[in-house]
């Protein structure tokens, strides 16, 4: 069963551990830190930020994964998603489809966000596919716009509106449901 639960500063090793994992760093612009100290600065930073909100993805009650918008009190009312899976072995079983549908319930009905987006790495298949299936859109291709690991690399500009989700997501929580990933929370 995965569900978010929000981030607290006592995440902070697991975070900095988890950032620094190749598959999730493989699949990010930064660098990841490589100092303990400033990673959790930017914890700190993060959670006393009004414009930003954390989760951490729970699989049956253990951490393994996170989960982010930057943009929330935003007065354009759309906000940046970020995410990823942390722990190796919770990859590619679903855990990543549950947690984004949870997380765009919040996005949209907590903060009351008109759109969601997020850039990808282009060849970054699982996550393209993964965003897809909630019903992210393409919104453009950004080419070479991210230097990594010493490539220039391709972007795909995904976007989801207000109406996107809300015309999806009895499908998308009813097949998560029906796979016991996630107890289907209230429209
Ligand atoms: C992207 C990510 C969050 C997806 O979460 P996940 O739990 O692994 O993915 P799911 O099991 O929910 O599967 C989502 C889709 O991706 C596909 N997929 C999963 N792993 C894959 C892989 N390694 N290669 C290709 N496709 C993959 C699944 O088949 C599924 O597609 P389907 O619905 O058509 O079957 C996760 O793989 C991850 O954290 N990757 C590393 C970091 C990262 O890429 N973060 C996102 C940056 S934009």
């Amino acid at each position: 069963m995965i569900e978010l639960r929000d981030v607290t500063r006592d995440d902070g090793r697991r975070l900095f551990l988890w950032r620094r994992e190749p598959e999730v760093d493989r699949w990010n612009y930064q660098s990841p830190p490589s100092d303990y100290g400033m990673h959790q600065a930017w914890l700190d930073d993060f959670m006393a930020d009004p414009d930003r909100a954390g989760w951490i993805i729970e699989e049956n009650g253990r951490p393994c994964g996170f989960l982010m918008l930057k943009g929330v009190a935003d007065s354009q009312q759309r906000a940046q998603w970020g995410w990823y899976i942390g722990e190796a072995a919770a990859r590619g079983r679903g855990a990543g489809r549950a947690a984004q549908a949870l997380g765009l319930d919040r996005a949209f009905f907590d903060f009351g966000l008109q759109k969601v987006w997020s850039e990808v790495l282009a060849d970054n298949e699982a996550a393209l596919k993964a965003q897809a299936a909630a019903g992210f859109r393409r919104e453009g291709y950004l080419r070479r716009h991210a230097f990594k690991d010493g490539q220039f690399r391709d972007v795909v500009l995904l976007a989801i509106l207000v109406e996107e989700w809300r015309a999806r997501r009895e499908t998308v929580l009813g097949q998560l449901e029906a796979s016991g990933l996630i107890r289907k929370p209230p429209a």
